[in-house]
């Protein structure tokens, strides 16, 4: 299971600082002993996908067992290198992150992001390896991926791909949480494995938070959840890590 936060354009340095030590905290109150402790690492992936310039800060804070986090990027170059004033290539990433987000449905609407970038951008993750999450808003959109990627050359394999059902209308707002039916999310996650291929892993992403994540996590078809603006919080962050966990258990 995946629990992956999105920070999107938020939190300078020093809160940054701040919420990796809020973090370290509660992590080691965790470790003094109780069912859900967040040291082990399990079977749960934890990744943090803070702005750019925040990745040298959250590696040297999270004083962690950092074996049970990683980090990602929230976006990476459609270009190998060279002129491309202001991008980031997939090789420079690898360097920092082994994660990338891909075709946030933010992306597609303010920057334009077609299908045809979304699946370059995926595939030049993967050669680099680096694991491209690949947002989508629904079962059309995961298809049309599929199709996309398929025309790119090189060597890759669907089981490193992470998907995330995103519905654009269930995305939180300015502190408004509406997510999807927890069922209605499990169906879609369940159609993404039929179109694209049943190795690839479904997340579920809009409007998660600690008081709804269960709901999510215990669906069949959906393995682990994308968080935006709850992961913001690290107090907020760390009951759905140990929430994950919890229901995790269950089922292993
Ligand atoms: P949200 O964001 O959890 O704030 O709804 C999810 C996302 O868009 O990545």
């Amino acid at each position: 299971m995946y629990v992956i936060a999105n920070w999107k354009e938020n939190l300078t340095a020093s809160e940054a600082e701040r919420w990796a030590e809020e973090l370290n905290k509660e992590l080691r109150m965790s470790a003094s002993g109780d069912s859900s402790n967040l040291m082990n690492k399990g079977d749960t992936e934890i990744v943090v996908c803070p702005p750019l310039v925040l990745i040298p800060i959250l590696r040297s804070h999270l004083s962690l067992p950092i074996s049970h986090f990683s980090l990602g990027a929230q976006d990476v170059s459609k270009f190998e290198e060279g002129q491309y004033t202001g991008e980031v290539s997939a090789k420079m990433l690898k360097d920092f992150v082994d994660y990338v987000i891909v075709g946030h449905s933010e992306r597609r609407k303010y920057f334009n992001e077609t299908d045809e970038d979304v699946a370059k951008k995926s595939i030049l993750a993967l050669k680099h390896n680096l694991i491209p999450i690949v947002c989508v808003s629904n079962v059309e959109e995961a298809g049309r991926w599929r199709v996309e990627a398929g025309k790119e050359t090189g060597c890759w394999k669907l089981d490193d791909v992470i998907f995330v059902y995103e519905p654009v209308e269930h995305i939180s707002t300015g502190g408004e949480f509406h997510p999807d039916d927890p069922e209605h999310a499990n169906l879609v996650a369940k159609k993404i494995k039929d179109k694209v291929g049943q190795d690839v892993q479904v997340l579920y992403g809009g409007s998660v938070n600690a008081e709804n994540v269960k709901s999510f996590v215990s669906q069949p078809d959906v393995d682990g959840v994308l968080v935006g603006q709850a992961s913001l919080d690290a107090k907020e962050f760390t009951t759905i890590i140990k929430t994950l966990k919890q229901e995790n258990k269950k089922t292993i």
